[in-house]
């Protein structure tokens, strides 16, 4: 048993059966989700007791350095799969489908897909509604859980003109209940819901059967999800409004590795205790 896995009573693997059925209003926990990207990470969120590890494809910028997440492949996404996989988590990893890589055929999709599960995946996730249907029927006919993401699509940046909130308008909250429930009909287990008012987040969740998990879409949801370089504070400047920091992890980092250069420097570091003797004593 690990650290705070053990202590908050999660001593079983997360499995897709088990978190379809975490509605909150059957009675059901909030259900946790954090991504990470490599194996330390995954033991992080692993042992503080996650549901799900979402090896996200906001990679791209919290890892990789891009300006959006258009930049990574579905070989970017394997690699940093199976090194989350590694940890051997209890959290089902879900692994996100990049862009382009369930755009162009059911088939495609598959195989795609395919390859992030020999990666490590028990899961993926993919944006997008009524559009991705036939991508998402095809997936669960080759026995591949899907999550859908609604609400604030990060692939859709250039077609939303920024990284707005969506479904402010009554003719948009509609169309996006309508795509959560065209999704649920195809056959995924659970929904990520970004950027939309909590008003619409409540409603989308009272909407559909399987649980929705919140990103920027109020206090409503089955449960939150947060990058995990959002909430370690380990990014530059403000974050978003709807990022809680639970630790300043930049902040520490650029003291402890100043503390380590001013030693090295002034000649303190190494000292005896940190260096070997002589005729290998000590
Ligand atoms: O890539 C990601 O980290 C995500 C979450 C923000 C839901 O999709």
């Amino acid at each position: 048993m690990t650290g705070a896995a053990g202590a908050s009573g999660r001593s079983r693997a997360s499995t897709v059966p088990a978190l379809r059925a975490r509605k909150v209003a059957a009675g059901a926990e909030p259900l946790v989700m954090v991504t990470a990207y490599d194996a330390p990470g995954a033991r992080m969120v692993d042992d503080a007791g996650v549901d799900v590890i979402l090896v996200g494809d906001s990679l791209a910028m919290v890892v990789l350095g891009h300006d959006d997440t258009l930049h990574v492949t579905v070989d970017d996404l394997a690699h940093h799969t199976a090194a989350v996989a590694r940890s051997r988590p209890r959290a089902l990893v879900v692994a996100d489908m990049p862009w382009l890589s369930y755009h162009r055929s059911p088939a495609d999709t598959v195989a795609n897909a395919g390859t992030l599960v020999r990666a490590g995946a028990g899961a993926v996730k993919l944006e997008g509604g009524r559009r991705r249907l036939p991508m998402v029927e095809a997936l669960v006919a080759a026995e591949i859980p899907v999550m859908g993401h609604l609400g604030l699509t990060p692939q859709s940046v250039h077609v939303m003109g920024g990284y707005k909130v969506q479904g402010r308008k009554a003719d948009d909250a509609a169309g996006l209940v309508d795509d959560a429930l065209a999704l649920v009909d195809a056959g995924v287990f659970a929904i990520v819901v970004e950027g939309v008012p909590a008003d619409l987040g409540a409603r989308l969740t009272e909407a559909v059967p399987v649980p929705t998990v919140g990103i920027g879409a109020g206090p409503h949801c089955d449960g939150q999800v947060l990058v995990l370089h959002d909430l370690l504070g380990l990014g530059e400047g403000p974050p978003p409004r709807f990022v809680r920091r639970y630790a300043s992890l930049r902040d520490d980092g650029v003291r402890a590795v100043a503390a380590f250069a001013a030693d090295v420097r002034s000649g303190a570091f190494p000292s005896a205790q940190e260096s070997y003797g002589p005729g290998g004593a000590g």
